[in-house]
């Protein structure tokens, strides 16, 4: 399994099969694919942030596959147009061997459009399995205790968390959230695409490594191979 970072929460998981995760693309100058060469199976969308559906819609129409969200914003999808698959927290949708599992987050939700705002639903984060290999996507999200359930439920090999701060962990908290969630590898997300959001994953190395999790530090358009 390859697991390639597209810059700020968009990864290419890529295996028996290609999985996006968060494809927000246009608008990211740090991105290195163009929304018109992405190729995947399928899309997951954790919440309705602009920065996180991205150009979901658009890929989904351009190569026919669907995308994967909590009820309330697949249909908002659907509404535009796209192929959607609705589910909600502790389901697993199962895709041509693929099984995708939301879990929770904690975070907002709302889909802003021109002068109106869309409930969205509930943010959330999912484990996605593949060829024998679990991955944790936490979407956007504050530290919740919770996370040590997604922990012993799933028992993910790789935990991709968001560090940026201000509207997510930061360093210090995600340091504690991998110490809960017990994944092999951690690979930082939702840092460095803006100035508010500048961290450095290196402060997280040392804790993580006491613990025997190794951190795993991409540059956009880099991939980990698990
Ligand atoms: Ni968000
Ligand atoms: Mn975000």
């Amino acid at each position: 399994m390859k697991i390639r970072w597209l810059g700020h929460s968009a990864f290419l998981i890529e295996g028996s099969k290609k999985i996006l995760v968060d494809p927000f693309i246009t608008g990211n100058d740090k991105a290195p694919v163009k929304p018109d060469d992405v190729d995947c199976d399928i899309i997951a969308v954790t919440h309705g942030h602009g920065d996180h559906l991205g150009d979901a819609i658009f890929i989904s129409k351009r190569k026919n596959v669907p995308i994967v969200a909590i009820y309330e914003l697949a249909e908002y999808i659907s509404s535009k147009g796209a192929n959607a698959v609705g589910m909600n927290f502790g389901g697993t949708y199962e895709y041509e061997g693929v099984k995708l599992s939301m879990v929770p987050a904690l975070h907002s939700a709302g889909i802003t459009e021109s002068n109106f705002t869309h409930s969205g639903g509930l943010p959330a984060g999912f484990v996605i399995e593949m060829d024998g290999k679990r991955v944790y996507h936490a979407g956007d999200t504050g530290l919740f205790g919770d996370m040590k359930l997604i922990g012993e439920i799933y028992h993910p090999d790789v935990a991709l968390l968001p560090i940026g701060g201000l509207f997510t962990m930061d360093t210090k908290l995600a340091t504690i959230a991998a110490r809960w969630i017990k994944s092999k590898y951690v690979i930082p997300m939702h840092y460095n695409t803006w100035p508010p959001i500048e961290a450095n994953p290196e402060e997280m190395r040392e804790d993580l490594e006491r613990e025997g999790i190794k951190l795993v530090v991409l540059k956009p358009g880099e991939a980990f191979e698990l």
